[in-house]
């Protein structure tokens, strides 16, 4: 388990020595912990890369952007993509304007998710929105940038991608339909909900892995972070509280930022799923993923996602 300070020289000692610009996107990245991500990575590339913010929060991502040391580099620049990631229309917008305009990608970080307590709220697609921000969008990035990811490992350089979610939670075994469908899972409760939403980060990166298994491919626990997540978690709390707590109790997004890309850059091995802790640790395959349990659930998330 490295110390921050081993992240924090890891991580420098990796970004100084990138021969060329390296291009990351950070899904997420308007605010906690892919902020917190991006940062990191903006600091140890002294802002020598082409950093894409992508999320709604056009204000936060401009200051983040701002913050970030000046690019000196030819090629490197910093910028913010809108985008509203429940729609997955909306996903394959930003996907394809950023293949037409891209030569590579190296680093691909997913975070985004909310918590509420409403139930099941399909979009306009017919997806669950929870479910849309968290899963399915992650998915949609991810097999459309696949091309920009492979151009980056074609010529030798860092190809990644990175969910932060929930690596190595408990999860439940996929059986049947039943444990898919979202109106079904919300009527067992929001435990349920959670429990799957773990389940289905871990299983589906199984199967993803399988069919490219070229793609160094991470998942991460960040544990307890400060972020505006914890007050949705907790809404009958009042959220200064909650929040004042969570400054107290949980890591920073700056340092769980610093861990996170300690795992992204750590990560080596393609043809597995690398999971590591809230501190970079390593963390075990789950042991509740089955074959079958794999292939209906990525069976499923490929037609959801395939909304027109
Ligand atoms: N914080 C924790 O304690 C903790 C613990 C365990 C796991 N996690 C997981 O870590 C990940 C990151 O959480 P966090 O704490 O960093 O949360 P956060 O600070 O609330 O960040 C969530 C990100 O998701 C984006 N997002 C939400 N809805 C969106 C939408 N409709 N369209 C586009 N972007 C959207 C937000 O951007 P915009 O607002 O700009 O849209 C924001 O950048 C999540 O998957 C969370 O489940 C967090």
């Amino acid at each position: 388990m490295p110390s921050l300070s081993e992240a924090r020289a890891y991580n420098a000692s990796v970004l100084s020595k990138v021969p060329t610009v390296p291009v990351a996107l950070f899904v997420g990245g308007t605010s906690g912990i892919g902020q917190g991500t991006a940062e990191a990575f903006a600091r140890y590339t002294n802002g020598n890369a082409h950093i894409i913010i992508c999320g709604r929060n056009r204000e936060a991502a401009e200051r983040i952007i701002a913050s970030f040391p000046k690019p000196t580099a030819a090629g490197a620049k910093h910028e913010f993509v809108q985008c509203d990631v429940s729609l997955m229309r909306n996903v394959r917008a930003v996907t394809a304007d950023l293949i037409s305009r891209l030569p590579k990608l190296n680093y691909l970080v997913l975070s985004t998710a909310f918590v509420d307590y409403k139930g099941y709220q399909p979009t306009e697609e017919g997806l669950d929105k929870k479910r849309a921000v968290a899963y399915f969008s992650r998915w949609r990035f991810t097999l459309d940038l696949l091309p920009l990811l492979r151009q980056a490992q074609d010529t030798g350089e860092a190809a990644k991608v990175l969910f932060v979610y929930g690596a190595g939670q408990p999860g439940r075994k996929i059986e049947s339909d039943d444990d898919i469908d979202p109106v079904k899972a919300y009527k067992r409760g929001m435990g349920y909900v959670r429990t799957m939403g773990l389940t289905f980060m871990d299983t589906s990166l199984e199967a993803f892995v399988a069919e490219n298994p070229w793609l160094t491919t991470i998942h991460t626990w960040p544990g307890a972070v400060h972020t505006p997540i914890l007050p949705q978690i907790f809404p009958w709390l009042p959220s200064t509280i909650v929040s004042f707590i969570s400054w107290l109790l949980a890591r920073s997004p700056k340092d769980s930022g610093e861990f996170m890309l300690y795992a992204l850059l750590k990560a080596e091995g393609a043809g597995q799923v690398l999971r590591f802790g809230e501190t970079g640790e390593p963390v075990q395959r789950p042991d509740y993923i089955t074959t079958e349990g794999q292939e209906r659930l990525w069976k499923y998330t490929l037609e959801a996602i395939s909304v027109r």
